[in-house]
Parts: C-alpha cells; sequence; structure tokens
C-alpha cells in the first residue's frame, strides 16, 4: 500500500516538474522574444520593405503588380494602398485585415508603420505567426507621381510550415516518452524496496532465511546486501539463544534429578548413618551448583543488557589478586597445591566487583584443571599503560581444537573427564565479557598434560 504510494508520488512529482519546467521555459522565452527578438524582427522586416521601396522608386517603369507578386511567392505578404484607396492583395491572404484608416493615411504621406514591434503583448510569442494586417511593416513607396502606402511581413506559414510541425513533432515525442520513461524508470527504482518491504515483514515473522535477488552497486543494492547479512547474524543469534536454552534446561535439569532422587532415597528409615550422610552431601552441592548456574547466568545476562552495569574505580589489583587468592585457599589445600605468586603494587582502574568474578575464575580453573602437587603461579606486573595479570597453571591443559571453543558458554572439554570436576563452562565466558568491557585483551597458552597459563592485558585506566 505504502509502495504505491511511493511510485504515485515519485510519478506525479516527476511529471508536475515537467511540467513546471516546460511554463518557466516558456513563460522566459516568451519574455525573451518580446524584449529582443520582436523589435529586432521588427527592425529586419523594416530594412527589407525599405529595400523593396528603394527599388520601386530608382526603376518607375517595373510593373509594380508583376514584382510584388513575384516576391510574394519567395514567401512575403503585400498589401499596397494608392492615394485613390484601392487596395490590392499579393501572397497569401490575411486572416484578419483590418487596420485603422489613419494608419493608412499616415504611411500614405510618408510616415512609417511599425506593426510587428507594436503587436499587442498579450499574444505571447504567437504574436510572431498572427496572419494579421496589423502585424506588418508599413512604408511608404513612390514610383513616379504616384504614391503608395506599402504594408508587409514574411509568410510565416510557408516559412516556417515544416519546421514548425518538425519542432511540435519533437516536443510531444519528448514529452510522451519522458512520461513513459519515468513511469518505467520509478518501477525499476522502487521495486527493491518493495522486495525489502517483503523480505522485512518475513523476517519480522521469523523466517531468516531471506534470499533478495537484487544485484545493484547502488545505495539500494547496499542496504540489500546489508539486509542479507543482518538476516543471516540475526539467525546465527536465533541458534545460538536456542543452544543456550538448552544447555541452560539440561544444566538445571541434572542437579534437579540428582537432588529429587537422593531426597527420594533418604525418605527409606533404615538407612546408616554414612549412607545418610553421604546423601546429604551429595544433596548439598548439586545445591550448590544450582546456586553457582543461576548467579553465572544472571551475571550474564546483567553484563549483556545493560550498558552502564560497568562502574569503574580506582583501586589496588595486588589486594585483589591476594584476597582471591587467599578466599580459594581451602581448594588450593584441599588438592595439595603450591600457589606462587609475584604481585606489584599497582592501582587499576577498573569495576572491581566484575574484575574479582574474572580473577577467581581463572583461579579456580588453575585449581580444577591442575594435577595433585601441582603448582599455580600469579603475577601482576606492569608496561607502559598496561597491566598484565598471569595464571600458570602446571595442570591438564588443553588442546589447541579446544583453544578456540573454551570460551563458548557452557563449553568445557571432554565431558566425560570434566564431570567429576564441578563446573558449568560458563566461568570463561564471563571472563571474555568483563575483560572486553574494560577494553583488555586475553592471551593463552596451552599445552595438554603440561599445563596452561591465561594472561590478562588490562589499560591501566579503561
Ligand atoms: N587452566 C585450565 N587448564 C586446563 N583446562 C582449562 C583451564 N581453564 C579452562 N579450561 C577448560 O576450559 C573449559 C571452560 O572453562 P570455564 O571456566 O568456562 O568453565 P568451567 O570452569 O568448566 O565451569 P565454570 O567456570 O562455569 O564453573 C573447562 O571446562 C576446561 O575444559
Ligand atoms: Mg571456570
Amino acid at each position: 500500500m505504502k509502495i504505491k504510494s511511493l511510485y504515485t508520488k515519485f510519478t506525479v512529482t516527476t511529471i508536475v516538474i515537467m511540467i513546471v519546467s516546460g511554463l518557466l521555459a516558456f513563460m522566459y522565452s516568451n519574455f525573451y522574444y518580446q524584449q529582443k527578438l520582436k523589435p529586432q524582427n521588427d527592425e529586419k522586416n523594416t530594412v527589407i520593405a525599405l529595400n523593396i521601396a528603394e527599388y520601386i522608386e530608382e526603376n518607375p517603369h517595373i510593373d509594380l503588380e508583376d514584382y510584388l507578386s513575384h516576391l510574394a511567392t519567395v514567401g512575403y505578404q503585400f498589401l499596397v494602398l494608392d492615394e485613390q484607396g484601392e487596395e490590392q492583395f499579393f501572397g497569401a491572404p490575411f486572416r484578419d485585415k483590418t487596420l485603422p484608416s489613419q494608419t493608412k493615411d499616415s504611411v500614405l504621406k510618408g510616415e512609417f508603420f511599425h506593426g510587428i514591434l507594436e503587436f499587442p503583448k498579450e499574444t505571447f510569442i504567437t504574436g510572431f505567426f498572427s496572419n494579421e494586417l496589423m502585424n506588418t511593416i508599413g512604408v511608404p513607396v513612390k514610383q513616379g507621381d504616384q504614391s503608395y502606402a506599402l504594408f508587409m511581413r514574411p509568410d510565416i506559414k510557408m516559412l516556417f510550415n515544416e519546421m514548425h510541425m518538425l519542432f511540435a513533432w519533437i516536443l510531444i515525442v519528448t514529452v510522451a516518452l519522458s512520461i513513459i520513461f519515468v513511469l518505467v524508470g520509478a518501477k525499476y527504482l522502487i521495486h527493491p524496496i518493495s522486495k525489502l518491504t517483503r523480505a522485512t515483514k518475513e523476517l519480522s515473522e521469523g523466517s531468516f532465511s531471506i534470499q533478495l535477488d537484487i544485484d545493484r552497486d547502488d545505495e539500494i543494492g547496499n542496504l540489500a546486501s546489508s539486509f542479507t547479512n543482518m538476516a543471516q547474524q540475526l539467525k546465527k543469534l536465533d541458534q545460538m539463544k536456542n543452544e543456550f536454552m538448552s544447555n541452560v534446561t539440561h544444566d538445571l535439569q541434572s542437579p534437579l534429578a540428582n537432588i529429587k532422587g537422593y531426597v527420594n532415597l533418604l525418605e527409606n528409615e533404615n538407612l546408616s548413618v554414612e549412607e545418610r550422610a553421604n546423601y546429604i552431601s551429595i544433596i548439598t552441592s548439586e545445591t550448590n551448583r544450582l546456586s553457582i548456574l543461576s548467579k553465572q547466568l544472571l551475571l550474564l545476562s546483567s553484563l549483556e543488557q545493560e550498558d552502564g552495569f560497568v562502574h569503574k574505580n580506582l583501586y589496588n589489583l595486588s589486594e585483589q589478586l591476594k584476597e582471591a587468592i587467599y578466599n580459594n585457599q581451602w581448594l588450593i589445600q584441599e588438592r595439595n597445591l603450591m600457589v606462587s605468586y609475584s604481585l606489584k603494587d599497582i592501582n587499576i582502574f577498573g569495576d572491581s566487583s566484575l574484575l574479582y568474578n574474572v580473577w577467581e575464575n581463572l583461579l579456580t580453573n588453575a585449581i580444577k584443571y591442575n594435577v595433585e602437587n601441582g603448582e599455580i603461579k600469579v603475577t601482576l606486573e606492569e608496561k607502559l599503560d598496561f597491566v598484565y595479570v598471569s595464571f600458570t597453571d602446571t595442570g591438564v591443559g588443553f588442546s589447541q581444537e579446544a583453544k578456540e571453543k573454551i570460551f563458548d558458554r557452557f563449553y568445557r572439554e571432554d565431558r566425560a573427564r570434566t564431570r567429576s570436576i564441578e563446573g558449568s563452562g560458563l566461568g570463561l565466558s564471563i571472563v571474555e565479557f568483563i575483560v572486553k568491557l574494560h577494553d583488555g585483551e586475553i592471551m593463552i597458552e596451552s599445552e595438554k598434560g603440561k599445563g596452561s597459563s591465561f594472561i590478562i592485558k588490562l589499560p591501566r585506566e579503561a
């Protein structure tokens, strides 16, 4: 509906522009005719009339009638008037033969009549073509002792007829062709827009596989290719969302099923104390899992949703790293790990609670994916305007293929092996998010079976 009106608007506007410019051009040429061409035309014809008069005077013996009929055949119209008031016409007849008798008398008495110049302005440019006696040049002529008044004008019809028609045809054909081209051209311009509109509608209804066969290298072509691009991105996002949802449901489902199962088992009154304690500890750890997972999901969604989520302030980074190590002390001891650190006293401008999540996850990863009696090294140093935090472990490491995926949500290398190690696979994706929010970078090095190293580079005043 809208598109139809765009098409109509476009064509109507163009045609109106054509008409208006036509009118303006006509008015201008009319002005030009009245100001310039009319006086010139009058002057030119006066000179011709005077030449004729002079020739007649110098040759008193030529036959006036004969001479004027000859001239008429090459494109002139004449009226000759003698002192007795007798009128004789030569050449094509005038359409209007009115001429005031004073004019006739004054020319007979020797004055000039500039009818072409005086012809009324209201006739516009068409005055030029007006076949009227008023639109002539009048000059006095003497032949012997007889005086005449000679009125003449060029026979426009005869001189201009063919050109006249030719120009009229050129004009008509130009106008007709322009209108046709405007109609067709507008279709060509507007058709892709209707296609795009249809595609937008399809997209809003949830179908992402859009094929737009718009192959143009103008703005509309650009728009179409950005549009297809956008549709593909949306499709990817939609797939990611679905995957995410199924991961979340799975990760919620399995601890819940476990909890339910062990709660059922607890209902049995004949359980030994050890069995009971064992079941309760499983239920507790599954509840913890659920609690951590929901916290991570909450953090991820708030990171994604709010732009103004980051609250930065200046704080001591080495203190924070020590705090993270201290808070995980019991885990470190449980696994018999050796932690060493070399932390330069550095202040950084950043969101301390978000960055704490980063250190905490990198540290727990270094603990979780370590080997019994393994080592962890944490360093903090600065170079130019950047600070570098590194976590190096002597743990299980990971493969090159895994390196590309560990930042994906829910990705956990070797699900079977890591099942005994708690985690959801969201940790590193949160880390990546927060580091990006601080305009930082993550560098990783790892070798399977030897250990890994995660280095975070942050601008000091991110
Ligand atoms: N230091 C490391 N050494 C070896 N593998 C690692 C290390 N850090 C991460 N990984 C691998 O990358 C995967 C993703 O890590 P990530 O921190 O995102 O999840 P997680 O630790 O399994 O769970 P979560 O952090 O959400 O509790 C891990 O499952 C593990 O396979
Ligand atoms: Mg982790």
